[in-house]
């Protein structure tokens, strides 16, 4: 037979996918297996924004929309962009796609060239390296250190810049880390943009789950850059409406245009439905969205205190999103008498044989020395995991 796409072949397959089949089938031994490894919150989607969807589909709203999305949401994303994170952005700026990963997919797409260049900090989200290569573009990897909470500045980039550097891409509050850029930073990063001629993919879907007071800040927010930064955000993690699929990109109008194009040959319109679901999360009370904050902020400060409590793990207190990204590398070359614990699958597969508790290996964000813990999920489960978690960490020699 002809040969296949070897494209493909340089796409990695999900790495949590070993760990996913394990839990499944010890969960079929009946087994009570509890998974921290979901990137989703955990409350159901706000009522008022099902209450829409429902409408949208008795009044028949079921049909294609305009490929860019509705005017009406385009507006409404606009008005949040504007006031939320103080872009100057207009109807025409918004693209609105299936979901947050497909905006950012349209982005890479509209921007890269073959052989260029993407600097990609790590710890980063599994999605960003493979759709970088799915673009043929080269990611280059900025490790960002623990020690300094996984933040980076740009004199950290520097060294990182070449002819081909196309884009740099941004993911605050960060996935997997928890991670906040500060304003400054994020001014500093805005000037080097500028100076050396790059783009930025600011991927802010975690805006609005952020802690201890602090505000997001929106770097496409800064007049010199605005027309070099793409943000892009989405309805999924701030209204709790996963499986929706509906994200959004700010940009100027020539890239809008031209990832409205590639959107158009793909998967034309995001659902109609979803559409009018997320124009009332837009337009509706924002009340949910605070409530679920102030619950993961809650369950972070509760999370915070046991994991510390854990002899072999240390951890950065995330700032924002809802993971914790501890590092393991203390508890490697041990064993509870079998298998020497080698690597971040060893620690999640133990864990989970031990335990019961699944979670996401570190060596699937660029970091084989962590695990990815989710606290989206009830304080009362949450605090039976790390009770688990402390007795199978203890057993080990
Ligand atoms: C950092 C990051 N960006 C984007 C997305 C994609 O969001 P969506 O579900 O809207 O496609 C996720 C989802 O996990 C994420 O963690």
């Amino acid at each position: 037979m002809t040969s296949l796409s070897e494209k493909v072949d340089r796409i990695e397959e999900s790495q949590t996918i070993a760990i996913t089949s394990l839990a499944k089938k010890l969960r079929a031994e009946g087994k009570k297996i509890i998974s921290l490894s979901a990137g989703e919150p955990d409350f159901p989607t706000p009522e008022n924004v099902k209450q829409a969807a429902i409408k949208a589909i008795n009044d028949n709203f079921t049909k294609y929309t305009q490929n860019e999305g509705t005017p009406e949401l385009r507006e409404a994303v606009a008005e949040k962009f504007r006031r939320d994170n103080g872009l100057n952005v207009k109807a025409s700026n918004i693209l609105v796609s299936n979901g947050g990963k497909h905006s950012i997919f349209n982005a890479l797409q509209t921007i890269c060239n073959p052989g260029d260049e993407v600097i990609i900090p790590a710890p980063y989200w599994v999605s960003f390296p493979e759709m970088v290569k799915l673009a043929d573009a080269t990611p280059v990897i900025l490790q960002t250190k623990e020690e300094r909470g996984f933040t980076f500045t740009a004199n950290d980039l520097r060294p990182l810049l070449t002819q081909k550097t196309k884009a740099l891409i941004i993911n605050s509050p960060s996935n997997p880390t928890g991670s906040v850029a500060s304003e400054e930073t994020l001014r500093g990063i805005a000037k080097l943009a500028k100076e050396r001629d790059f783009f930025i993919i600011s991927d802010e879907i975690y805006e609005k789950i952020i802690y201890d007071g602090n505000k997001h800040f929106s770097i496409g927010s800064i007049p010199e850059v605005q027309d070099r930064v793409i943000t892009a955000s989405g309805v999924s993690k701030a209204y709790s409406m996963t499986g929706w699929r509906i994200g959004f990109m700010a940009a100027n109008e020539e890239i809008v245009k031209r990832a409205s194009k590639i959107q158009s040959q793909l998967t034309s319109n995001a659902s109609s439905i979803s559409q009018a679901a997320a124009l009332e999360a837009l337009k509706g009370p924002q009340s949910d969205v605070e409530k679920m904050r102030v619950s993961f902020q809650h369950r972070r400060d509760v999370m915070m205190e046991r994991l510390s409590g854990i002899d072999g793990m240390t951890l950065a207190k995330p700032g924002g999103a809802f993971y914790f990204f501890p590092s393991v590398k203390r508890l490697f070359g041990k064993s509870n008498g079998g298998q020497v614990l080698r690597n971040s699958a060893d620690i999640a597969s133990y864990l989970l044989l031990e335990a019961q508790v699944a979670l996401v290996p570190g060596a699937a964000f660029g970091s084989d020395s962590h695990i990815r813990i989710s606290y989206a999920y009830a304080e009362k489960e949450l605090t039976e995991a790390v009770d688990r978690i402390a007795a199978a960490v203890t057993k080990l020699r």
